[in-house]
Formats: structure tokens, C-alpha cells, sequence
């Protein structure tokens, strides 16, 4: 069953095969930083403490990297997933325009190569804020709403997730003319990133909804491991590896002006922890086709298995690469499924379908909300996020 980019499951707490950004880069900076530490913490925002008599500095624990903004796709789609996310849909004030979305796209490409690389934003109140070595993305993408005030033309296969029977989709967490996906290895940077980028925006478009998430993707040493949903399950185990010919055949858009683009569904998908609780482990394990302590794969799973349903083998060939973060709030508690795809008709629905009409896991999953965009190309230095879509023609 397994296709030929699927990497073998990472036994939980034991790492996985390390990624682009994964053990050797991290494992070095956290060495490095080791050096680093003691001389920035007196410098930097971090508060320098030192007791009397106080000599030793503490080992440093989980430093993080800096991801570069620039390149020819926006780096947080290829990244792993860090401790914590917030997904932001923003809507269009009524007469935000073409040259008005240019000009917002252009403050947020100086927040984000400032943000990312731990300095603080034009106008920020609270510039000790900004975190270096946070593992912080920022990726930005436009709704169909977006598309519309600028008269551009989506890319083939962008569309508005068709209802499915299972969904029961509120409009709180659904929709959106923008989106931001802000991730990063601790929430305090986190925050404070999502604040400046809303504040920027105000004079274009305001915030429709803001949901977070957090995900446990390094064991205890801190290498990387493939994370768990809040079932218990190993989640993540068959996407794509970025860097394989698979993922990028199967995120990237090659069609100008959108080269380099990719799209973006955010489905908030609530799971019912306690009836799920209920069930012989067993039943669990059928549910979803794979065991539960190390994720492999069942030797015969069910029809109606998730893992099985969703397989490319029962979708015409068809893949995503999933990138999602758990959830618990007063409400609920889910997934805060994000599925990368060239194609959201070609390649998310006919999934999505399939797992519709049959999933096992239906009975304890429900979507209550749901978004799609377009994630635009990277930009390189001294360039500007979406130049080469916004950029091309006469604005509007
Ligand atoms: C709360 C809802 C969901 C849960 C708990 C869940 C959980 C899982 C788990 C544990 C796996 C097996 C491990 C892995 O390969 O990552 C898996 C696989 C997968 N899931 Fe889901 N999933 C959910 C929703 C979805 C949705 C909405 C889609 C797409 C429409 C989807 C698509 C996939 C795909 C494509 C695979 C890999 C299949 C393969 O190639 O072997 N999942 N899911």
C-alpha cells in the first residue's frame, strides 16, 4: 500500500527521518547556541539574570532556527509543523482594491522578512517581542474573496470545498478573503507576530476568525518524531516528504502567474474524545487501519478504514500533504486539518469524498468549519509577496 515516497513511521517517541529543517540543523544551532546564548541574553530582548555567585548558565533546551523568508515558494508549507500555530482569515474592507491589496502585500513582506528573522516591525509597541531562532513561518494566502477585488483569475482547480454529508460547518470558522498561517516554536512570538500582522492590515481588511492550534512533533530530546492527534493516533506518517519529487509534484502550482503557488484548505474538524474513549482499542485500530502505539500499517484494513479510504491507491492516484494541528477549547476539542495541494478539485475533493461517503472515522469526526486559498509564490529580497501576480498588468 505504501507509495513510494511514504517514509516509514516514526516510532512515537523516537525520531523519524530527519527533514530539510530537521535534527542535523536544529541538533547543530542548539550546539552552537550553546555559544551564543550566554552573549546574546545580556543584548537581546531575553533578560540576562544572574544570581550572586551565580556563574553556570543553564544548558540551553530546544532552540529553535531561523527560517529564511525568501525563495520561490513561501517556506512554511515545506516546514514541519512547530509547537504552535495560529490560522488568521482576515475579510477586505469594502474598498480595498487591487493597488490597495498591493499595498498591504508589500507592508506584510517587510513584517514577515522582519519577524522571521527576530526584528521588530515599523510601529511596534512591544519590539521585544520579536524572537530570533523561533521557528517561525508566516504564509500568506488569498480567498476567493481576494481574487475577486484584484480581477485575477484563480488557478486551474481552485474551488470552494463542495458540502459534504458529514459537515455541519459554522460560519465563525469558515470562509475568508485572506489568510495568514503563523507558526512558530512557542506562543509568546507567536502572538506577537499575529498582532502586528492584524494591526498592519487594519487600513484593508479586518479579522473574520482566528484559530490555534499546537502539535508535539519532537520527542523529548527534541528530535523530530511524527507527532499525535488528540485520538491518540500517529498522524502525518504518509504525506509527502518536502524535498521528494512527490511532494513537489503534488503542492506546486507550474502555471504562470501563479508558479511557485499552492493551495490551501483549513478544515476544523471536532472529534468526540469521550465516545471515541469507549471503544476496545481494537475497534480503534480498525477505524482507522493502522495500530495506535507505533502507526503502522494494519496487514488487511477495512473497507471503510480512513487510512485506507484516503490512500491514493482508492483516489485515482490523487495525494495532499496534510500539515495539521490539534485543538481543545471550552467547546471542543479537534484537528486543525491544512491540506497543501496543487489542485483543490483534483486532489482534495476526490479525497474528501471518498472519506465522506465511507470513512469509519465519520462517526467520531465532524468538520465545523472550512476555508480555501492560494498560497502565494515566495519572493526573493527586495521583492514583494504576490509582485509576480499582482504586479503583472494594469491594476485595477
Ligand atoms: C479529525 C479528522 C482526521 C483524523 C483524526 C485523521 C487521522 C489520520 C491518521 C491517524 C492517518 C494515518 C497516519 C498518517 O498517514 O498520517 C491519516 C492518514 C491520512 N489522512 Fe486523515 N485524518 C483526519 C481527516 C482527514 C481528512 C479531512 C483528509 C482529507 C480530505 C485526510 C486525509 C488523509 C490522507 C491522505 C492520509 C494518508 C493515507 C495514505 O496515503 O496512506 N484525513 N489520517
Amino acid at each position: 500500500m505504501s507509495g513510494p515516497e511514504t517514509p516509514a513511521p516514526a516510532e512515537p517517541g523516537k525520531p523519524g527521518k530527519p527533514g530539510k529543517h530537521g535534527i542535523g540543523r536544529r541538533g547543530f544551532l542548539g550546539y552552537v547556541g550553546s555559544a551564543v546564548a550566554g552573549a546574546a541574553a545580556g543584548t537581546a530582548g531575553g533578560a540576562a539574570w544572574a544570581g550572586d555567585g551565580d556563574s553556570e548558565s543553564p544548558a540551553p533546551v530546544g532552540l529553535g532556527t531561523e527560517v529564511a523568508p525568501y525563495g520561490v515558494h513561501q517556506p512554511g508549507v515545506a516546514t514541519p509543523m512547530p509547537a504552535v500555530v495560529e490560522v488568521v482569515a482576515l475579510d477586505l474592507l469594502p474598498d480595498t482594491d487591487r493597488d490597495a491589496l498591493g499595498r498591504l502585500l508589500r507592508v506584510w513582506t517587510g513584517d514577515v522578512e522582519a519577524l522571521t528573522t527576530g526584528r521588530a516591525t515599523p510601529g511596534d509597541t512591544e519590539p521585544w517581542l520579536a524572537a530570533a531562532r523561533a521557528d517561525l513561518t508566516i504564509t500568506v494566502g488569498l480567498g476567493p474573496g481576494a481574487l475577486a477585488a484584484a480581477g485575477l483569475d484563480a488557478p486551474t482547480g481552485f474551488e470552494a470545498v463542495p458540502p459534504m454529508r458529514h459537515d455541519r460547518l459554522q460560519p465563525r470558522w469558515s470562509g475568508g478573503d485572506l489568510v495568514l498561517v503563523v507558526a512558530a516554536r512557542e506562543g509568546t512570538t507567536l502572538a506577537h507576530a499575529v498582532r502586528q500582522l492584524v494591526r498592519d492590515a487594519v487600513p484593508f481588511a479586518r479579522q473574520r476568525w482566528r484559530q490555534s492550534g499546537f502539535w508535539n512533533g519532537t520527542d523529548a530530546d527534541g528530535r523530530p518524531m511524527t507527532g499525535r492527534n488528540l485520538f491518540g493516533q500517529v498522524d502525518g506518517t504518509a504525506s509527502p516528504r518536502p524535498g521528494s519529487a512527490t511532494f513537489d509534484e503534488t503542492v506546486w502550482i507550474r502555471e504562470p502567474p501563479w508558479t511557485g503557488a499552492t493551495t490551501l484548505v483549513v478544515r476544523r474538524i471536532s472529534m468526540d474524545l469521550d465516545t471515541w474513549a469507549e471503544l476496545t482499542r481494537d475497534r480503534q485500530e480498525a477505524a482507522l487501519g493502522r495500530t495506535l502505539d507505533t502507526g503502522e500499517r494494519l496487514s488487511d484494513p477495512g473497507p471503510r478504514a480512513h487510512a485506507r479510504l484516503a490512500h491514493p491507491m482508492e483516489n485515482a492516484g490523487a495525494r495532499i500533504v496534510r500539515k495539521g494541528a490539534n485543538y481543545a477549547t471550552e467547546d471542543d476539542s479537534g484537528l486543525l486539518f491544512m491540506s497543501f495541494q496543487a489542485s483543490v478539485a483534483g486532489q482534495f475533493v476526490p479525497i474528501q469524498r471518498s472519506l465522506d461517503r465511507a470513512d469509519s472515522l465519520n462517526t467520531w469526526t465532524t468538520a465545523i468549519g472550512s476555508a480555501e486559498f492560494v498560497v502565494l509564490p515566495g519572493f526573493e529580497r527586495g521583492d514583494w509577496l504576490g509582485s509576480g501576480v499582482l504586479g503583472s498588468g494594469t491594476p485595477g
